[in-house]
C-alpha cells in the first residue's frame, strides 16, 4: 500500500504516476491508524483537487496537476468517506478547518465524457469541511427510482455507460452516499450547522426507503438500473444477474434491512463464491451477449478483471461484511481463499495461479481455461482493505482517539491469539484468549492486573511503559 500505491503510483502492469481521487483516499483508510500523519496530508492534497462545483477529477498527474474531469459519481464522496473514517481514528477535529483550495476549469458539457486538462487554482481557500459537504451536496440528485444519478460510472469504472444520459442510477451509490450522509450530519450537527445537518440526514432515509422499496429482487439486492429503467443485477436478467457490491455494502452502510442482507450475503456465498476455486466473483454471470450495453466492462473476455473475475478489491468486501455480521468462521474462511499464499503453495497451485503469491493481485480469472490465474499484481486497491479486514475486521483492532478498542471476530475454533502494539514509546502485549470457542464477544480483560468486564476498551499510556492486557472472550 505505501510503495506500489501511494510512493510510486505505479507497478509492472500500470505505470501510471498518477494519484487516482477515488484510489489513493482508500489506501489512507489503512493507514489512518499506524501513520495518521500521511493520511491527513493526502487528504487536504485530494481536496485541492476538488473543483469549485464540488466535482473531482478522477486522476491527476503531480506535478502541474493535469488531470481528467468526468461524470464519475463516486469520486468526490470518497473524500467525506475517508475524512469521516479519519476523525473516527484519530479525533483529530481541527482537520475540518484546514483552508484548502478549490480547482477551476470548464465545465462538461452534459453530453461530454469527460475532459483532460491543467485546472486552475482558486484564489479563496474554505475549511476541508466545506469541501466535503459540497461533495455530498452535489450528490443529492435522484432518479426515478428515488436513488442517486450513477453518471458515467460509479466505483466500477468499467460501467461506465449504464447511466450516461443523466437518468440511469445505482444502488451500490445509494448505499455508499447513506454512510457519508449519516456521518456528516453527525459532524455538521457538532458545528451547528444544523439545516445542512437535517438535509443530510433526511436524503439518508429517504435513500434507504427507495432501496428498500424499489430495488429488493426477491433474493439480494439490485446493482443498478440502466438510464431506461433497465435493472442490472437482477434474477430477470441473462448476465450479471447478482453483483456483490450491492450486497455488502447494504451491510457495510448499516443502512440494509438486517434480514434482507442476511439473505442477500447468503446469496453471495452461494452463487459468487467458487469454493473449489477459492475466488469470489464480483458478479455472475459475466457480459458476453446481452444487447445492454453497460461499458467498456464488456469489452474485457468474460471472467477477467471486472467483467465477473474476482475483483479482489470486492472481495474483500465480503470478508469485512461476514465479519460485521458476526460470521468469524465465514470471513476467515473468505480471507483465506484471497490470501495469495494459499494460491501458490503447491506446484499445482502455482502453476494455475502464475503470479506472485506474496502480494495481492487484483484479480484472478473466473473462467475456464483460465479459471484460477492472477493478474494485475501490487498496485491494486485491495491491499488496503485487505489489512483492514484482517487487523481492524477479524483481530478486531481499532483505535477509537486515545484508545484502543478489540472487537474480535474470529473462527470459533481459534483458542488464542496475540496482540504488541506499540502507541508512541509504550509497548502493549495483548493476550485474546477463547476459552468458550466463540466467534465474537469480550467477556473481561485485565490491563496491568485491573480487572475489567467486556466491551473492551483500553486508554493508552505514551509513558515508554510495557504493557500487559489479557482479554477472555465469551
Ligand atoms: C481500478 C480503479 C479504481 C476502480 C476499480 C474498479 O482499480 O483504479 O478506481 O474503482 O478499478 O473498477
Amino acid at each position: 500500500t505505501m510503495v506500489c500505491r501511494f510512493w510510486a503510483r505505479s507497478a509492472f502492469y500500470q505505470a501510471g504516476g498518477a494519484y487516482g481521487f477515488r484510489d489513493q483516499l482508500q489506501d489512507m483508510l489503512a493507514l489512518c491508524t499506524s501513520q495518521p500523519q500521511i493520511a491527513r496530508e493526502h487528504i487536504l492534497r485530494a481536496a485541492s483537487r476538488q473543483f469549485v462545483e464540488g466535482d473531482v477529477q478522477h486522476w491527476w498527474h503531480p506535478p502541474f496537476g493535469r488531470g481528467v474531469r468526468t461524470h464519475f459519481s463516486d469520486d468526490l464522496l470518497w473524500l467525506p468517506y475517508t475524512v469521516a473514517h479519519y476523525l473516527n481514528v484519530t479525533h483529530d477535529q481541527a482537520i475540518l478547518d484546514s483552508q484548502v483550495t478549490f480547482l477551476e476549469g470548464a465545465l462538461l458539457k452534459p453530453d461530454q465524457e469527460d475532459s483532460y486538462f491543467v485546472p486552475g487554482t482558486s484564489h479563496n481557500t474554505s475549511s476541508l469541511f466545506e469541501h466535503c459537504a459540497r461533495a455530498i451536496d452535489k450528490s443529492l440528485k435522484t432518479g426515478a427510482h428515488g436513488l442517486p444519478l450513477m453518471g458515467c460510472g460509479d466505483w466500477n469504472d468499467g460501467m461506465n455507460r449504464v447511466g450516461k444520459d443523466g437518468k440511469g442510477e445505482s444502488v451500490w451509490l445509494a448505499w455508499f452516499l447513506y454512510t457519508n450522509l449519516v456521518e456528516f450530519s453527525r459532524i455538521a450537527r457538532l458545528r451547528g450547522e444544523t439545516s445542512r445537518a437535517d438535509v443530510w440526514a433526511e436524503h439518508a432515509y429517504k435513500l434507504q426507503t427507495s432501496v428498500e422499496t424499489e430495488s429488493w429482487d426477491g433474493g439480494w439486492y439490485r446493482r443498478a438500473y440502466f438510464d431506461d429503467g433497465t435493472p442490472l443485477g437482477s434474477a430477470g436478467g441473462d448476465e450479471c444477474k447478482i453483483d456483490s457490491l450491492a450486497q455488502t455494502w447494504a451491510v457495510i452502510s448499516k443502512a440494509g434491512d438486517p434480514e434482507r442482507a442476511k439473505i442477500a450475503m447468503q446469496a453471495v456465498q452461494k452463487i459468487l463464491v467458487q469454493p473449489q476455486n477459492d475466488l469470489i466473483m464480483l458478479f455472475t454471470p459475466p457480459f458476453e451477449k446481452t444487447p445492454l450495453d453497460p461499458g467498456y466492462i464488456k469489452g474485457y473476455i468474460p471472467g477477467v478483471r471486472e467483467n465477473g473475475g474476482q475483483y479482489t478489491h470486492a472481495a474483500v468486501w465480503c470478508v469485512i461484511a461476514e465479519a460485521m455480521m458476526g460470521n468469524g468462521e465465514t470471513a476467515h474462511d473468505l480471507f483465506r481463499m484471497l490470501n495469495p499464499v494459499n494460491h501458490g503453495d503447491t506446484r499445482e497451485a502455482i502453476e494455475r495461479y502464475k503470479v506472485e503469491p506474496y502480494v495481492l493481485a487484483a484479480d484472478v480469472y473466473s473462467v475456464a481455461p483460465h479459471t484460477g490465474r492472477g493478474g494485475w499484481t501490487w498496485y491494486t486497491g485491495s491491499s488496503g482493505w485487505m489489512y483492514r479486514a484482517g487487523v481492524e475486521f477479524i483481530l478486531g483492532i481499532r483505535l477509537d482517539g486515545e484508545e484502543l478498542v478489540i472487537e474480535p471476530c474470529i473462527p470459533p475454533e481459534w483458542s488464542d491469539y496475540k496482540i504488541q502494539y506499540r502507541h508512541g514509546d509504550s509497548r502493549y502485549n495483548i493476550d485474546v484468549e477463547n476459552p468458550v470457542h466463540v466467534a465474537r464477544g469480550v467477556q473481561s480483560f485485565v490491563v496491568d492486573g485491573v480487572e475489567k468486564l467486556g466491551p473492551c476498551r483500553i486508554t493508552l499510556l505514551d509513558d515508554g511503559g510495557t504493557h500487559h492486557v489479557r482479554i477472555v472472550m465469551g
